[in-house]
């Protein structure tokens, strides 16, 4: 039966009726509740150091095919109110001027990458996220999209889209997003417990979700994504199959479920966030498995890592058809190999390395208001292993399996990692014939250990790997 349409859940194996134990399940978080990177880039940006700059970004961005088609996206660092558990780098910007002077900022340091790679090039996807992108004043986006529509070719199907926060949709938006030819937005919810909003900072009820979709959809706007999270505070296995329950009546065309990642030794808001309310690994495995059977039984069809998209949506298309691609923002349809960042932090995916803009607002800001160059901070050229192996990583989170005798991987050996994929053989989690290995359903939560198999750069990140010692450097892993 194909992996794609075959009704299954991975509860089977997490839920005991399998035969499996909770102190099986201990046993599992021990050996795989490392720390490990979410694959979104390999080498991933804890590689990243100031060896790569600006000087080096002009080079890699002179070099570009003419020919080569680009990806855009935008950063916008600011939301209106802070939520505890994000760990993203955000801001809040009240002063409308503030947020005006920002959006003049990405138009000019769109203008200086155009410079270099040279205009009217074609684009299929475009994304502005954040943060929360609609802190863009409605003039402001109309700015920033003109200059791109002057500077870029964008292609009759591509699509655009931005993140929203449904509590903070400015009157007039959806249609905004709408006229603009945006195609497809993003809505975070995570959680629709009272209590767990209350423990995240983050009140939103399931009216002001809907009434978001909705608008959008009036608008035109067809895409639509859904963010939800388990682990968070007072979650329970219950309360998550409820909270995916609601939310898949609303029908979005794809979810997105992410583990909580509580770092707070980088992120200082979330000390604010009750540790000893947080489910414990085990509990987090049960809450996973439990919102994707329920996903499931709503009709959508389990992608990767942790994406739910319904058969129709393109998604699942290209995952069917082999096309699906991961990048900094997460899983797509885009097949573009230059995904060209703006804002601050912001990343350029380039063919021969990635570029990191500088992370803080006011540095960014100076960056662009008094130096004339690119506001690059970081960045890690890319060796020709790092490409072979970035290839390897990108399948795995992608298709769920690789041919190591096949393509560019052929000849290369391979003994050390078929070594370190014996344990997870020996759980169930991959299947190994040939040069094939294959993560199964049931090593769907296990991925990224999987993929760090393949990670020669993570000596750092030994902690996921059976055996090893915990690194404070990503969020767990499970
Ligand atoms: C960049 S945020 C934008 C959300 C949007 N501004 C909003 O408020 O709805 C995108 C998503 O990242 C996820 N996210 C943020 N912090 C997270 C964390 N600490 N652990 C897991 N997911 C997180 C949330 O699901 C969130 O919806």
């Amino acid at each position: 039966m194909n992996l794609w349409t075959r009704p299954w859940s991975p509860l089977v194996s997490l839920t005991g009726s399998n035969g499996m134990s909770a102190v099986s399940l201990s046993d599992l978080v021990l050996r795989y509740g490392g720390n490990l990177p979410r694959y979104t880039s390999y080498p991933t940006a804890a590689s990243f150091t100031d060896a790569v700059g600006p000087a080096q970004a002009e080079q890699w961005l002179r070099a570009l095919p003419a020919d080569a088609p680009v990806s855009l996206y935008f950063h916008v660092p600011f939301c209106d109110e802070l939520c505890r558990f994000c760990g993203c780098n955000t801001s809040v910007m009240r002063h409308e001027d503030g947020r005006m002077a920002y959006g003049d900022l990405l138009r000019e340091e769109l203008r200086r990458v155009v410079a270099l790679v040279g205009p009217q090039r074609s684009v299929k996807h475009l994304q502005f996220g954040g943060g929360t992108p609609s802190t863009l004043p409605a003039a402001s986006l109309r700015q920033v999209m003109r200059s791109v529509r002057q500077f870029f070719r964008i292609e009759p199907d591509a699509e655009l889209a931005m993140e929203l926060d449904p509590r903070h949709v400015p009157a007039g938006y959806p249609q905004l997003l709408g006229d603009l030819g945006f195609t497809r937005i993003s809505l975070g919810v995570q959680d629709l417990e009272e209590k767990v909003q209350e423990a995240c900072g983050r009140h939103q009820s399931f009216a002001q979700t809907e009434a978001c979709i909705d608008a959008v959809r009036a608008a035109g706007v067809s895409g639509v994504n859904v963010d939800l999270i388990y682990g968070l505070p007072y979650q329970t296995e219950e309360s998550v199959a409820a909270t995916a329950r609601k939310i898949a009546s609303l029908r979005s065309s794809r979810l997105a479920v992410f583990g909580y990642a509580h770092v707070p030794w980088k992120q200082k808001r979330q000390r604010l966030i009750p540790e000893d309310a947080l489910p414990p690994p085990v509990e987090r495995l049960r809450q996973r498995a439990r919102i994707e059977e329920v996903l499931c039984a709503e009709g959508y069809v389990a992608i990767g890592l942790d994406h739910y998209a319904l058969p129709d949506d393109t998604l699942v298309q290209a995952a069917q058809a082999g096309t699906l691609r991961r990048n900094f923002q997460g899983y797509t349809t885009d097949s573009s190999t230059v995904l060209l960042g703006m804002g601050a932090s912001a990343i350029s995916m380039l063919p021969d390395g990635y570029t990191q803009n500088i992370t803080a607002v006011a540095p960014y800001v100076r960056a662009l208001a008094d130096q004339d160059g690119l506001p690059v901070a970081r960045g890690v050229a890319r060796t020709a292993e790092d490409k072979l192996r970035g290839g390897l990583i990108e399948e795995l989170m992608c298709t769920m399996q690789v041919d190591l005798q096949a393509g560019p991987a052929a000849g290369h050996d391979f003994s050390v990692e078929h070594a370190a994929l014996k344990p997870f053989v020996q759980d169930g989690f991959v299947q190994m014939e040939g040069g094939c290995v294959r993560v199964t359903e049931a090593g769907r939560p296990f991925l990224r250990n999987v993929a760090a198999v393949f990670d020669t750069h993570r000596q750092i990140l030994s902690s996921a790997m059976p055996g090893g010692a915990p690194q404070p450097r990503f969020a767990t892993a499970l």
